[in-house]
């Protein structure tokens, strides 16, 4: 009896998903739709709608920034969220990782001209530029125990080394030709990332099978 009520209360409840905003969206719905999720109303490109529903499935699927997509979680706004390693590290939210979806690779770097190299070598107490701020001080102070100033930017952080506003930066490295065609190079390898999907805790428990039957379905797509 139990067994049927949860059961019940499981498939009636919608699952709310909250997509990074951009390419990782879009990818995340391809990887849906391979599952025979679909959702036809979002790929309308010039819809101001930002919540979307798939009611067979009884699922939602709304698109946020990057950063909010933890926060969302955290608090139960949204069951799962599709966001890059990056922002997990950076936003540090209470939630729960469970899948590499394996899109979107590249790695968190220290990086500059290669006159910096001898700076970090040497401990010196240099700054250093990033988005990431949380990123790289949990680097420099924990892992590397060298006492640096951070300087937080919004964007374009090469320039902080190319305009003397810092030493090196710390930023997200795909292919590299931001940094080569700035003269800059990888110093130091921080981390690898890619896209990820987090789950809210309380989700993962009063849902367990939904959300597990989900991850496997989605973990055997990617890896065949
Ligand atoms: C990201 C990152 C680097 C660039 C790396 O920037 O911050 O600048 O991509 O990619 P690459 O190694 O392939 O050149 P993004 O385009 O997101 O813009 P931003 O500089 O405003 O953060």
């Amino acid at each position: 009896m139990k067994l049927r009520l949860d059961k019940a209360m499981s498939e009636d409840r919608y699952l709310t998903f909250a997509l990074g905003k951009g390419r990782l969206a879009e990818k995340t719905l391809e990887l849906f739709q391979d599952l025979g999720i679909t959702c036809e109303e979002m790929k309308d490109k010039n819809t101001r709608k930002l919540i979307f529903v798939n009611e067979e499935s009884k699922l939602r699927f709304f698109l946020a920034k990057g950063p909010d997509v933890p926060t969302y979680v955290e608090y139960g706004a949204a069951d799962i969220g599709v966001v890059g390693r990056d922002t997990i590290l950076e936003e540090n939210r209470n939630v729960y990782e469970v899948l590499d979806l394996g899109f979107g690779k590249c790695r968190m770097c220290v990086c500059g001209p290669q006159s910096a190299k001898e700076l970090l070598q040497h401990h010196e107490r240099i700054r250093v530029a990033s988005k990431y701020p949380n990123i790289a001080r949990d680097y420099f102070y924990n892992k590397k125990h060298q006492t640096v100033d951070i300087i937080k930017l919004n964007g374009s952080v090469e320039l902080g080394p190319l305009v003397a506003l810092s030493d090196v930066i710390v930023d997200i490295v795909e292919t590299g030709s931001t940094l080569r065609e700035n003269g800059l190079a990888v110093l130091e390898e921080i981390c690898p990332l890619s896209a990820r999907m987090i789950v809210n805790p309380v989700s993962m428990q009063m849902q367990t099978e939904r959300i597990r039957r989900l991850v496997n379905a989605l973990q055997k797509h990617i890896h065949n």
